[in-house]
């Protein structure tokens, strides 16, 4: 009787513990102090209990930014596509403090509380001209834009959608619900999210709410685990009074680090229960080994990596802690889309070992795909893998270390200092397009597997001590199984922009050729210094390397291209030979591209380079295979014709 009386306190105690950590929950009515808050330093609670996303009138308000978080993380996934529900309402009130308002306001979810530096004006401290369109941002944002500032804008009252950009991929006017966000009146803004589908809803009138905007995104691919949930405002010339009144928020709590007392009861309970009944510890284990088996996340990594052949050596996470003096950010070597880069220490040799982060929407399957395609590829232009890691959700890659960094590093201006880190002379810059072209090679026609890498470009490109090439960086990387032979291609689009054919964006498929194009940007780039195009130019085909250098070609004054800090310095007809090939390799037409074979023979002087036109033909879908065999180079790069050691050549 006593036990039965004490089993049910205890499961009524736990259970009712259990209801209590399994929402993530708090309201704010109002807020009379700041005691939850992360605010930043130009946020606070001051004016009419609200908080002060950017500063209020007391002091300067024209461009600030500013950012205002709940100060306790919330866990948004268990394991990628396990995502938490939340559902949060807040009441907004910006006030114009000049004819046009200006900027907005954002509720945001990121791992970042800190202030993006320049993020003021028209980047609503979302994100700022660096981080503006690249993961590094994890940021997730429901903006409240008062001002059109960007062409793509769709007006000065608007909500949209934004993923790691202030570009808006799903935007709403306000106007025809008849809401205004910058008339200082109340705005009720309830964003909702099931696990796939953030819907928000707004309305002057807290009873009575309008759908906006409703959209399917699996926030587990762009944020990490746990985030910071809050606001974040912006103002410049234009300014406002960015304020939230009252908010409150209730998420999924995945019960992640119960308590020690926690488990007191639960083990207490779990006595009594083997006590009084067998029945209920049979499903108390059986429950028990079901939610274990969920647990278990990445048995499949271990296996895939171990079954393919010529593993290269797992590594124990503690030994890399070591090697890299606990991750120093002093080790720093470099920081890319899918990870950063230290330097480190490892049986006397120096290593360089990636950390995969988590937040990389491709990390797991980059990490895989590095390990098992470039662990067993042999070939002196490579960056050879040593290890590999995988522990704690902690993904590591261990390499040797180019104690030279990456080429971009060497062959574009700093504009800042108007001058690159230093300079490389024609002859190691040909040797470097060179050694990139026999890994090419390798890599499509000389292993076992035919292998595209998907991400050709300076950065990826690394320079051992004597400033020999090392393609690197496999996180996009694919081989080509012998089943899927017949297309030599893999669909997903990948890349980087600049760097990709156009047809990419028309199929999605990476090919050899694909490849090919990228490398000829690489070449032109090197020769001339020059990155591929500017961020803003991204997307504009018409200002790219390859048409500005195709222009002076057709003028017959392609030399005019080469890198003026080469001050002359290499023989023109090398230089037009590099330069045309090139070109070639970036013709529109992916059969017109020379096969890396082709561009070896040009290299080595074996051959002419290829015949390129006067004028860049225009890109035709799909692209006509050339009419006649004699410029067919494009067909012996389709052949699978493996040579067991291309290094030899
Ligand atoms: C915020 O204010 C503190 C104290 O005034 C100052 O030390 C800190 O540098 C400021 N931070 C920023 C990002 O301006
Ligand atoms: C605010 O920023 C704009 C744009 O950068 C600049 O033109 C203006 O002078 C700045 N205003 C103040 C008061 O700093
Ligand atoms: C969300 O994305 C993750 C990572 O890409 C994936 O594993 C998961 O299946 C996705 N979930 C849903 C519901 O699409
Ligand atoms: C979200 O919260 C609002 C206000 O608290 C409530 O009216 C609404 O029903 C909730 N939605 C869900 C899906 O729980
Ligand atoms: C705010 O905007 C309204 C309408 O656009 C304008 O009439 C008002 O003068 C502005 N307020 C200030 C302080 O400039
Ligand atoms: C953007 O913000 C990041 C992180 O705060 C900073 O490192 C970078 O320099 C900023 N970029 C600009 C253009 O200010
Ligand atoms: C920000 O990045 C997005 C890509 O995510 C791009 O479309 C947009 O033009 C960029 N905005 C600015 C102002 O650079
Ligand atoms: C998302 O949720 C909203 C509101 O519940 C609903 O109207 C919309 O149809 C849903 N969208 C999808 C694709 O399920
Ligand atoms: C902001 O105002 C300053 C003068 O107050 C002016 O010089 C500047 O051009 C303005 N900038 C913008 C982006 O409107
Ligand atoms: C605006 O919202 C706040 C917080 O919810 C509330 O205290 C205030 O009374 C509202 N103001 C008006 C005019 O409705
Ligand atoms: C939070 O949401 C859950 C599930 O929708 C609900 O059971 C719970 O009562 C909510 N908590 C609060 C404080 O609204």
């Amino acid at each position: 009787m006593v036990i039965k009386f004490f089993l049910l306190a205890s499961l009524l105690w736990g259970g009712a513990f259990f209801t209590q950590v399994s929402c993530f929950d708090f309201n704010f009515p109002s807020f009379p102090n700041d005691n939850n808050l992360l605010l930043s330093n130009n946020s606070n609670v001051f004016v009419q209990d609200a908080i002060q996303v950017t500063p209020d009138v007391r002091g300067s308000i024209t461009n600030k930014s500013g950012r205002a978080f709940y100060r306790k993380p919330f866990r948004l996934w268990k394991k990628r596509g396990i995502n938490a529900v939340f559902n949060s309402t807040f009441t907004l009130s910006i006030r114009n403090q000049t004819a046009t308002a200006g900027e907005g306001l954002a509720f945001v979810l990121t791992d970042n509380t800190d202030v993006p530096e320049n993020s003021d004006g028209q980047w609503l401290s979302i994100v700022n001209a660096t981080t503006n369109g690249t993961s590094q941002a994890n940021i997730v944002a429901i903006e409240f834009d008062t001002r059109k500032s960007y062409s793509q804008d769709l007006d000065d009252n608007h909500v949209g959608l934004d993923i790691n950009s202030i570009y808006s991929f799903e935007q709403i006017s306000l106007n025809s619900y008849g809401v205004y966000l910058s008339t200082g009146t109340n705005v009720t803004v309830q964003v909702q999210y099931d696990g796939k589908n953030i819907t928000v809803f707004v309305g002057h009138n807290a009873e009575n709410l309008d759908l906006v905007l409703s959209k399917l995104i699996n926030l587990s691919e762009y944020l990490p685990q746990k985030v910071f949930v809050g606001f974040t405002a912006s103002t410049s010339n234009y300014t406002q009074l960015n304020c939230v009144k009252s908010w409150k928020f209730n998420g999924t709590n995945f019960d992640e680090g119960l308590k020690f007392w926690v488990w007191i009861v639960v083990a207490a309970a779990v006595v009594v229960v083997l006590l009084s009944s067998g029945v209920a510890f049979y499903f108390y284990r059986k429950k028990r080994n079901e939610s274990e088996d969920v647990e278990d996340t990445y048995p499949s990594i271990e296996d895939q990596i171990q079954s393919s052949t010529q593993a290269p050596r797992k590594f124990k996470l503690r030994k890399l802690i070591k090697a890299t003096d606990k991750f120093n950010p002093k080790n720093q070597l470099g920081r890319g889309g899918f990870g950063t880069v230290y330097k480190g220490t490892w049986k006397n040799k120096l290593i360089a070992v990636k950390r995969v982060s988590e937040t990389s929407r491709q990390g797991k399957q980059a990490f895989i795909a590095e390990v098992t395609t470039i662990g067993s590829l042999r070939h002196r232009n490579l960056v050879k893998l040593i290890g590999w890691c995988y522990e704690n959700n902690d993904f590591l890659l261990v390499y040797e270390y180019m104690p030279n960094g990456s080429l971009d590093k060497f062959i574009f201006y700093n504009e800042k200092s108007g001058t690159g880190q230093s300079t490389l002379d024609w002859e190691t810059r040909v040797s470097i397009i060179h050694g990139t072209a026999l890994a090419l090679d390798y890599l499509h026609n000389g292993c076992e597997k035919r292998v595209l890498h998907r991400d050709i470009k300076s950065s990826n490109i690394m320079l051992d001590s004597e400033f020999k090439a090392r393609l690197g960086d496999f996180g996009l990387a694919r081989t080509i199984q012998e089943s899927q032979k017949t297309y030599h291609s893999t669909k997903e689009i990948a890349g980087t922009p600049g760097y990709m054919a156009p047809e990419i964006f028309l199929t999605g498929r990476a090919t050899i050729k694909t490849d090919i194009y990228a490398f000829g940007v690489l070449i032109l780039e090197v020769a001339c210094g020059r990155k591929p195009g500017s961020q803003s130019e991204q997307n504009d085909y018409n200002t790219s390397i390859v048409h500005w250098i195709w222009e002076l070609y057709g003028k017959d004054r392609i030399i005019d291209a080469a890198d003026s800090r080469l001050e002359v310095k290499f023989s023109e007809e090398e230089m037009g030979c590099v330069l045309i090939l090139g070109l070639a390799c970036c013709h529109p037409n992916p059969h017109l591209r020379p096969s890396m074979k082709v561009v070896l023979q040009v290299l080595s002087g074996e051959a002419p380079p290829p015949q390129v036109p006067i004028e860049r033909p225009s890109f035709v879908w799909p692209a006509m295979p050339p009419s006649f065999n004699g410029s067919g180079h494009s067909l012996t790069g389709s052949q699978l014709t493996p040579f067991s050691d291309i290094s030899a050549r």
